[in-house]
């Protein structure tokens, strides 16, 4: 048996929130998350955010339109998850490479869409396998096409509502696919019927990729030649003039990128948030996580509800409950990074399968280590793999070095894990699933926080398991 000897942190220190803190700030670092996902190099959305406001300020836009351009690019690709699992379900293959490589395509071209197509397609399947598949996409890839954008554009409009943007920033990220001449999705929008903001990010979208992929020169060639078919000429025109001028590519590569993209926030316009907005932040980014497959739907706000309950049990103060809730919502962040060939595969995993999962909880402590208010969630979110016995991951660390936070999260997630279904198998009935936890006492689970989560199930009447399972 192990001993159980939690390190209990100073509870003073979860209250260590620093005095002001900005929407830009959060929504800088939380993009990060969002390039994981779509397989872009990390610092993307920062990047086109630079590139998106210097085009804005040469149009001379107003500060409310600053603003919106500035919060549209940022969050541009916060319903990028959601189609995450439809894209490998259609190309059996790494939704992230697909994703990522698909973004240097010039979806007019019909060669090179198809070209694009052939050497995505199922790579690892036999031929025949791989020409039905193609079939299916040609028959219906318009369609197909629609379903897979209006699915990220919807879901992005609609988390950016959550996170209390505005109406005008919502449309904007609902139009980012759509083309000047007509031939977008989902909705097939021209010319200046598309939101100004929506054909700002696109085009700074563009011209950061391939940017990041072969420098200044190949970002304008491929700019121009997308002119007046992708792009209004007039940002076109603008971009150009923007990217004449000294420092606008050498920003890109500044290691203060983050902190010069902030000062461009229009001061008029800079949000605080205050608790109760981290906390409505937190929860909208644990749906971008959980979107991500379909087997994870729902769990991080159940985990966040678990991880209540046994705080509660245990008598952690609101405050420290209301800090711990937030790494609950937040501790698989760094899924969003785990390609959804192996998150939703139903076989067993490979070796090289296994180091990438093992990947996600590191992760999730870098991205949350970048955000002031959520740096004191970052070790514990980065823990919640790990066991009392030494014998978890990503560090192998053991008893003495696991906090009790981490171990109620732990508990709280391996709990909903076995009661919720599984890529592998069904979901187990709660006797099943304590019957494990169980056998797991001492070793992986911390005995106090599983008494406390039977307490807190039995208390509530059966009502604590009335979620989504
Ligand atoms: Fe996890
Ligand atoms: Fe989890």
């Amino acid at each position: 048996m192990i001993a159980e000897t939690a390190q209990y942190s100073d509870p003073s220190k979860v209250q260590d929130i620093p005095g002001k803190v900005y929407l830009s700030e959060l929504m800088g670092a939380l993009s990060y998350a969002l390039d994981l996902t779509e397989g872009l190099p990390p610092g993307h959305c920062l990047r086109a955010c630079w590139i998106g406001t210097q085009i804005a300020i040469e149009l001379c836009l107003d500060d409310e339109a600053l603003s919106d351009t500035f919060f549209t690019i940022l969050l541009k690709d916060a319903g990028c998850s959601s189609n995450a699992a439809r894209i490998y379900e259609l190309y059996d293959n790494d939704d992230l490479s697909v994703k990522a490589d698909f973004y240097t395509v010039n979806n007019q071209s019909l060669v090179q869409v198809t070209k694009f197509v052939w050497s995505h397609l199922a790579p690892h399947a036999p031929i025949r396998e791989k020409l039905s598949r193609l079939v299916h996409l040609a028959v219906n890839g318009n369609e197909l096409q629609d379903e897979v954008v209006s699915a990220r554009c919807q879901r992005g409009a609609a988390i950016a509502k959550r996170m209390g943007f505005n109406d005008r920033v919502a449309e904007a990220i609902n139009g980012l696919n759509e083309h000047w001449n007509g031939n977008g999705r989902p909705n097939r929008l021209s010319g200046s019927v598309i939101p100004l903001q929506s054909r700002i990010a696109l085009l700074a979208q563009v011209t950061e990729i391939f940017y990041s992929a072969g420098g200044p020169a190949q970002a304008l060639k491929e700019v121009y030649q997308r002119s007046g078919t992708w792009f209004d000429p007039r940002l076109v025109t603008a971009l150009s003039r923007a990217a004449g001028k000294p420092g606008f590519w050498s920003t890109l590569k500044s290691t203060n990128l983050e902190k010069t993209v902030m000062s461009l926030e229009p001061a008029s316009h800079a949000m605080e948030v205050d608790d109760q907005q981290i906390d409505i932040i937190a929860e909208a980014f644990a749906e971008v996580i959980d979107s991500k497959s379909p087997f994870t739907s729902g769990h991080s706000d159940r985990v966040a509800i678990f991880a209540d309950a046994i705080a509660a049990e245990l008598g952690f103060s609101p405050a420290r409950r209301r800090w711990l809730r937030r790494i609950a919502l937040l501790h698989d962040i760094g899924k969003l990074g785990v390609s959804n060939a192996i998150l939703d595969k139903p076989g067993k995993l490979t070796d090289e399968e296994w180091t990438s999962i093992r990947r996600h909880p590191v992760y999730s402590r870098s991205i949350l280590e970048r955000i002031s208010i959520f740096a004191s969630l970052a070790p514990v979110a980065g823990a919640h793999h790990e066991r009392l016995d030494g014998r978890g991951y990503p560090d192998g660390i053991s008893a003495d070095q696991i906090s009790i936070e981490t171990r109620v999260i732990t508990t709280a997630d391996v709990f909903d894990a076995l009661t919720a279904d599984r890529p592998y198998r069904k979901a187990m009935s709660l006797e099943q699933a304590m019957e494990i936890l169980e056998k797991d006492r001492g070793t992986a689970i911390d005995g106090d926080c599983l008494d406390a989560l039977k307490r807190a199930i039995e208390n509530s009447g059966g009502a604590l398991l009335n979620s989504d399972h």
